[in-house]
């Protein structure tokens, strides 16, 4: 079996961490203070400055997308997220005393972002982005926690999670940690300039952009070696492309402006952005400040090259092809263009487009059954969309027009099947 040493180690790992979990469940953990301890960081944490940088860093981090449910009260928790063991429930982090993190201390709440540990100090589950918000300084960890505090408490008790055996058992995690986890804080570059340092620090700490766009491996850990290359979002039907702009990278062709549009508007000259991203960019990036968004695309412009996109090795049209060409003029031509070139500012391009040709054709073949919808921004309020076809169009005409794109024009991607097809028509929304 693939990656049974792993499944070993980790059975080992489990035996120890049992016992070390135990222990450090016996005692609670919040961090002991004295009233004078306590008076000095309840005045520093009321600093207007410090709480308005707190509130755009939060927005940088997206923590609100998480810790809110649908139609619930905001940083409130109860957002359930699925992961590939179960479900979890996000917590309450508004600072009631009871049920949020009214009673918790600046260095309580450090360790949860730096260390991923709990208030009692029990490990976390890495759904939290702590893998990524470990980079991020101890002064922009303190401006969100005063943020967090600024909050108005919203009194709404946390619920246990739904996961299954062993992912059930916290102290797991443990072993998981141990072979996955290296907390450290953001060491800049002194090669580089400025605001690759700042754009590096965003994407791979407070923004968590890898936690989307960097494959993971069997145990759902991002593999740093192939940072930003794209991967299929854990337990969800998208994929997300790689973030480099050279020759073989999801991004190929970009410019930094047209990922400044992206991040800023939802929309660029090379591609929208729609399912996970367009909230990615409704809750946080379009408040980016124009001086960080230029960072980002600094850093992403300088990733590595991965060479050109491999091409299968026997790049063959799939079946279908004329069939596919036909629906494409019928239902598509009219707003993509006749050779997929789209109508700059209003719809995408889908010739060059990444979110088309990347390796697995689940985007694509999603955006025909669900239709897309940019996000509403200030940059774009009234953004054009796109109607679902999952109605009309039976699983051999989405495979079909899917194909049709992913291999006409520029573009050579693999084929997809009906049976697939099938199968994302009948994956939930997010
Ligand atoms: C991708 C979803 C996600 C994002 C983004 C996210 N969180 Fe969380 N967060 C979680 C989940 C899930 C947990 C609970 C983990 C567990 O129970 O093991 C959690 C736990 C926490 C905790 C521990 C709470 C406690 O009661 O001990 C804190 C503090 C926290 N998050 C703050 C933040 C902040 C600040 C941000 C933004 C910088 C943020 N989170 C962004 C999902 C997220
Ligand atoms: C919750 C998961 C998630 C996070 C976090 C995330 N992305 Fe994405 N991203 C996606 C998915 C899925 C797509 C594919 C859909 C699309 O193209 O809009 C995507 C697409 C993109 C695209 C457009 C690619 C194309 O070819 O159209 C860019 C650029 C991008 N992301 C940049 C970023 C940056 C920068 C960050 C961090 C600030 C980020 N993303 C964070 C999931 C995510
Ligand atoms: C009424 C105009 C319209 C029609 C018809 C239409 N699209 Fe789209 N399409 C759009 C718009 C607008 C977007 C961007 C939506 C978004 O950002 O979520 C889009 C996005 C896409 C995307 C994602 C690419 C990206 O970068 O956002 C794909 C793939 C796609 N369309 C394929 C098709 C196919 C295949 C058909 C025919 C079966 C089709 N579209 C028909 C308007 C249209």
């Amino acid at each position: 079996m693939k990656r049974w040493w792993q499944r070993g180690i980790l059975v080992l790992l489990l035996c120890g961490a049992v016992l070390l979990g135990w222990r450090l469940f016996v005692a609670d953990r919040l961090h002991p203070a004295n009233a004078a301890q306590r008076q000095a960081e309840a005045a520093k944490l009321r600093d207007p400055a410090l709480v308005a940088r707190g509130a755009y860093l939060a927005t940088v981090g997206d923590c609100a997308a998480c810790h809110t449910a649908r139609g619930g009260r905001r940083y409130a928790g109860g957002r359930v997220l699925a992961t590939p063991f179960g479900d979890l429930s996000t917590p309450n982090i508004t600072p009631d005393p009871d049920t949020g993190i009214g009673r918790l201390r600046f260095a309580d709440f450090w360790r949860a972002l730096h260390q991923g540990r709990g208030r009692h100090g029990e490990p976390l589950y890495p759904v939290f982005s702590y893998t990524s918000f470990t980079r991020v300084t101890r002064d922009d960890a303190w401006a969100i926690f005063a943020y967090l505090k600024s909050l108005p408490p919203v009194r709404q008790p946390n619920r246990e999670p739904a996961l299954s055996f062993p992912y059930n058992v916290r102290s797991s995690l443990l072993a998981w940690r141990a072979l996955y986890f290296r907390p450290g804080v953001y060491r800049p570059d002194p090669a580089r300039s400025a605001e690759w340092n700042r754009g590096a620090y965003l994407v791979q700490g407070l923004g968590h952009c890898g936690e989307c766009h960097t494959p993971r491996n069997a145990w759902g850990a991002m593999e740093e070696k192939r940072r930003l290359v794209g991967g299929s979002l854990p337990a969800q039907e998208w994929y997300a492309p790689g973030l480099g702009t050279q020759p073989g990278g999801g991004l190929a062709g970009w410019s930094g402006q047209d990922i400044v549009d992206l991040l800023k508007t939802g929309e660029s000259s090379k591609g929208a952005a729609f399912g996970p991203m367009a909230d990615v960019v409704r809750n946080s990036t379009q408040y980016m400040s124009d001086a960080d968004l230029r960072a980002v695309a600094t850093y992403l412009r300088a990733l590595p090259a991965r060479g050109p996109a491999p091409v299968p090795a026997a790049f063959a049209r799939a079946a279908g092809h004329v069939q596919g060409g036909e629906l494409y003029a019928q239902q598509c031509a009219a707003c993509h263009g006749k050779q997929g070139e789209g109508v700059p500012g209003i719809y995408p391009p889908l010739d060059g487009n990444g979110a088309v040709t990347e390796p697995s054709a689940a985007d694509a073949v999603r955006s025909v059954l669900l239709g897309g919808f940019a996000p509403t921004t200030v940059g774009d309020p009234r953004p054009y969309s796109m109607p679902p076809f999952a109605q009309q169009l039976s699983d051999d005409e989405v495979a079909a027009v899917v194909n049709y794109i992913r291999q006409s024009w520029s573009n050579r991607a693999g084929a997809v099947w009906p049976a697939e097809v099938g199968r994302l028509r009948h994956t939930p929304v997010d």
